[in-house]
């Protein structure tokens, strides 16, 4: 049996992917993933410059998931597009994301990898670890509009946006209407759960230092809301937009509750950082060996079938 999917388009050669997250930034770490069983190549989310992140401690591993307020460290964008010709040797798809802290800056970003070799550009709408101040774009209306006027129609190459998990539907509804505006190609639900705070009471101290001890929290914490959030893009969008599930993957079973919620492919995050490359061939497995056991001879057949009690 195999897992091939698509998404915007592109023919994925398996259902699972990773995430951005720590290890896909450096030219090696993105080459192990380009040699491992990932069906793409996602890129750590790059800014305009060069950045170091938040002052350590900034992540803190909790035993279900991690906590983190890494504000965004990587190696800057051109950085990234040099990579690109680097990874083509893999034949699979290259996804970059990208972070800009203005609509100017996202504008830069987008243009330079519209012109780039990579195949799809996610475009992250929603770190929650940057200040504690201002929301993620993606939680306000109107900058998210802002930028997707600004950066839709630069070129060819699909774009998605990476979204934050929201709690309520009357958002998820609006932000739907945008992604049909602006012919968004595909989602990428959820980054973390931002604002979380975890506390060591013997110590009577945050876990973490950056942005006052306030941060995002991902692993198995956070799937149902982001099961939640796939379900629910997945009937407003009906099938016209690719959607790729993330939040708490773990194991086979995780993957094929995505899959019955409606994602077309799901990315790994934390489990990828615990566990390296190995856990694309072990969950592959894993969701292989659940479909073959109800009786599904493919993805496609299982898509989206959450029966409603
Ligand atoms: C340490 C850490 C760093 C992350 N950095 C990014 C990032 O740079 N860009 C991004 O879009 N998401 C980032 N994320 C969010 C993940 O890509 C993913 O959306 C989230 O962790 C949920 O998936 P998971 O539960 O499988 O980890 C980060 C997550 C973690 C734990």
């Amino acid at each position: 049996m195999n897992l091939i999917t698509k998404i915007a388009g592109r023919e994925f050669e398996s259902y699972t992917l990773n995430a951005s997250v720590p290890r896909a930034s450096t030219l090696d770490e993105l080459k192990q993933i380009g040699q491992s069983d990932s069906a793409a190549i996602m890129m750590k989310s790059c800014t305009i410059k060069k950045r170091k992140g938040n002052p350590l401690p900034r992540i803190f591993k909790l035993p279900l998931g991690y906590f983190n307020s890494e504000g965004l460290p990587n190696l800057g964008y051109k950085t990234y597009l040099e990579f690109i010709p680097k990874l083509k040797k893999y034949n699979k798809p290259i996804i970059v994301s990208v972070a800009g802290f203005s609509v100017d800056e996202y504008k830069i970003l987008v243009k330079a990898f519209q012109e780039s070799e990579v195949d799809l550009i996610e475009i992250n709408l929603s770190c929650p670890n940057i200040d504690n101040k201002t929301e993620p774009i993606a939680y306000n209306l109107k900058k998210t509009e802002e930028v997707l006027k600004e950066i839709s129609y630069l070129g060819k190459k699909p774009i998605g946006l990476k979204l934050p998990p929201y709690p309520y539907y009357s958002i998820q509804q609006k932000i739907a209407n945008l992604i049909k505006k602006y012919s968004v190609s595909f989602l990428s639900c959820v980054n973390t759960l931002g604002n979380s705070l975890i506390i060591d009471e013997i110590k009577e101290r945050s876990v973490i230092k950056a942005t006052r001890g306030f941060g995002g929290l991902s692993g198995q914490y956070i799937k149902p809301i982001a099961l939640g959030n796939v379900r629910r893009f997945y009937e407003l969008l009906k099938g016209k937009v690719s959607i790729m599930g993330m939040g708490g993957v773990k194991t086979g079973q995780d993957v094929f509750e995505f899959l019955l919620a409606g994602a077309d492919a799901v990315q790994i995050g934390t489990a990828f950082v615990e566990e390296g490359v190995s856990c694309f061939q072990r969950i592959n497995k894993e969701l292989k060996s659940i479909l073959r056991k109800k009786g599904y001879s493919s993805i496609s057949k299982a898509r989206g079938k959450l029966k409603i009690s």
